[in-house]
């Protein structure tokens, strides 16, 4: 998968880079690409934002300024652009990430994420750049960077190659093989400690009764949700 991130703090994404699972995923051939996107701004002093229409607090990015560096880095008029691949942008009001959406996002060649900044995008920039928007829940972050961080953190772990163990990813919260409920209680050694003992079952090495055991607490802990699927 080849994902390409337009934001004003690109340095902030080769932490992420160098997390064991991306930097798996990248040796296994995606990418994690940053394109600052004041470097194609038209306009002076690296100026991406400006006053909101009507008045208000805040700043908003630009339209034309998105559009410059959206068409520079891809040469193609962004309005095409995502007709052939989703260009996702981050902001507090969009569809909300879950599990399914992740799924969904792993399965794509390529993904474009676009980060705002201050009151964020003006609205042109969704309406015509964006096949997407994206929320990573209903509260404000101060810009769409941690958003994109936890997007491509979620779905690059989904890739072959990127965790050391196949399975992980298979049997875990919100997975098809749980029905979609979180994942049952991890234990490990000690088997006691300070008085609080791990379930027998978990010890009785009879795999169908642990394999039980296990689907009735994700089944409960999905009716404590709210109900998986
Ligand atoms: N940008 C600011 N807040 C956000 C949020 N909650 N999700 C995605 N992008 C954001």
């Amino acid at each position: 998968m080849e994902i390409d991130v337009f934001t004003l703090f690109p340095e902030w994404f080769s932490w992420l880079s160098q997390q064991r699972h991306v930097a798996n995923a990248i040796a296994a051939g995606s990418s994690l690409q940053c394109v600052d996107f004041r470097r194609y701004t038209p306009l002076g002093g690296g100026q991406v934002d400006d006053t909101p229409f009507g008045g208000g607090a805040g700043m908003v990015l630009r339209v034309d300024v998105l559009d410059r560096a959206l068409q520079a880095h891809y040469g193609v008029d962004p309005v095409q652009l995502r007709e052939r691949r989703r260009v996702i942008a981050l902001a507090p009001a969009g569809r909300l990430l879950d599990e399914r959406l992740v799924s969904e996002l792993a399965q794509e060649p390529e993904l474009t994420l676009l980060c705002g900044r201050y009151e964020g995008f003006d609205e042109r920039i969704l309406e015509h750049f964006a096949s997407d928007v994206i929320s990573i829940g209903r509260y404000v972050l101060s810009g769409g960077e941690v958003a994109a961080m936890v997007l491509c953190d979620a779905v690059l772990r989904k890739l072959p190659g990127a965790l050391g163990d196949e399975r992980s990813a298979l049997e875990e919260s919100f997975s098809e093989a749980l029905d979609g409920n979180p994942e049952y209680p991890h234990y490990t050694r000690p088997a006691e400690y300070r008085g609080w003992s791990v379930p027998d079952v978990l010890l009785s090495g009879h795999h169908e009764q642990i394999a039980r055991w296990r689907a009735e607490r994700s089944r409960e802990r999905g009716e404590q949700l709210g109900g998986g699927r």
